[in-house]
């Protein structure tokens, strides 16, 4: 199977603390071999680290599109997550190699005459990256962040940024959350602004509806998931269906309760995954006949729309059938 982003092996240059209790680090990672550059990449990019051969997380890069020696990331340590973040703080080390993917932007800017930047805690790293690059461009724009005074991550940078005015700090736990009320950049929509939104789903949701409820159009508000956003049942497409494996003609049923991934690897066919979740891109799986129902965060709009690979961890089908190159 083809996992459709290609690789490179980086080192970690250096690693330090982005907030004062030591929760969230940095990590500057630059390519292992100095004769070849890093790829570039655009502002609101990420890439996936790969921790082990089933263990790859993806992280938003934080600084400038126009560094073209480094990828620097921000990992806030989440011990009950899925271990990816646990592993980065307790595993990595200066001068370790690091294979990661090529950048890749799901979350792009789009021309705008305005952009107002609003994050919540760890999503300041897309957002943060945005902010140097319109910085640089000159552009109109300003960027909420709203965490804990002590947990705020890159606190320090956002401080020391040539576009501080432009940054507003929000101490959510101080009474300044997102729950209390809009920032006045969002109280009244702006028909020629776009609105960037990143952080735990709840506060984009939050900020989504309010902001929506305020009269923003929802083509204005575009967000970067770090997990796969709460579905609604969909009794179309929840029900069984068959997948067929090409190069063998055997043919499975994927009952509700089980992924195709499941249903493959119960059945001997070797697949690769990892985040299980849509989000890394890492069981991507070429459809040769069939209609997929996408879960994933991770092809573009165009790319589904094109139907010709499948996040076999968690899609499902439209059709009665799905034929896998496989
Ligand atoms: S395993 Fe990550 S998208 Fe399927």
């Amino acid at each position: 199977m083809t996992n459709t982003l290609d690789t490179l092996d980086t080192v970690v240059h250096s690693i330090a603390l982005a907030c004062p209790t030591g929760t969230s680090r940095t990590y500057e990672l630059r390519a292992a071999d100095p004769d070849t550059p890093l790829p570039t990449f655009e502002a609101g990019a990420h890439i996936d680290v790969h921790l082990g051969p089933t263990l790859i997380r993806q992280y938003s890069l934080l600084n400038s599109p126009q560094d073209s020696d480094r990828y620097l990331i921000c990992v806030r340590r989440d011990d009950t997550g899925r271990g990816g973040s646990t592993a980065m703080h307790r595993d990595l080390t200066v001068g370790q190699r690091l294979r990661v993917s090529t950048p890749r932007n799901l979350f792009p800017l789009l021309p705008a005459e305005r952009y107002v930047l609003v994050a919540g805690g760890i999503g300041i790293t897309p957002l943060l990256s945005m902010a140097e690059e319109l910085a640089r461009r000159g552009a109109d724009f300003a960027l909420h962040h709203y965490a804990t005074a002590a947990e705020a991550p890159l606190l320090e940078r956002l401080q020391d940024a040539p576009f501080t005015d432009r940054v507003h700090l929000h101490d959510s736990g101080n009474g300044d959350s997102i729950r209390t009320g809009l920032p006045t950049d969002l109280s009244a929509p702006n028909p020629t602004a776009l609105v960037y939104i990143c952080g735990p789903d709840g506060f984009m949701r939050h900020v989504t509806e309010a902001a929506t409820a305020a009269g923003w159009q929802p083509d204005q508000l575009h967000l970067e998931r770090f997990a796969p956003a709460a579905r609604e049942p969909d009794p179309a497409t929840d029900g069984e269906f068959h997948v067929r494996v090409a190069s063998t003609g055997d043919s499975y049923p994927v009952p509700a309760e089980m992924t195709i991934a499941e249903v493959l690897t119960a059945n001997g066919v070797e697949v690769e995954l990892s985040c299980e979740q849509g989000m890394c891109g890492a069981c991507l799986t070429p459809v040769l006949a069939g209609e997929p129902d996408h879960r994933d965060e991770v092809q573009t709009d165009d790319e589904r729309a094109a139907n010709t690979h499948i996040t076999i961890c968690c899609s499902r089908a439209r059709s009665a059938e799905l034929v896998l190159g496989l």
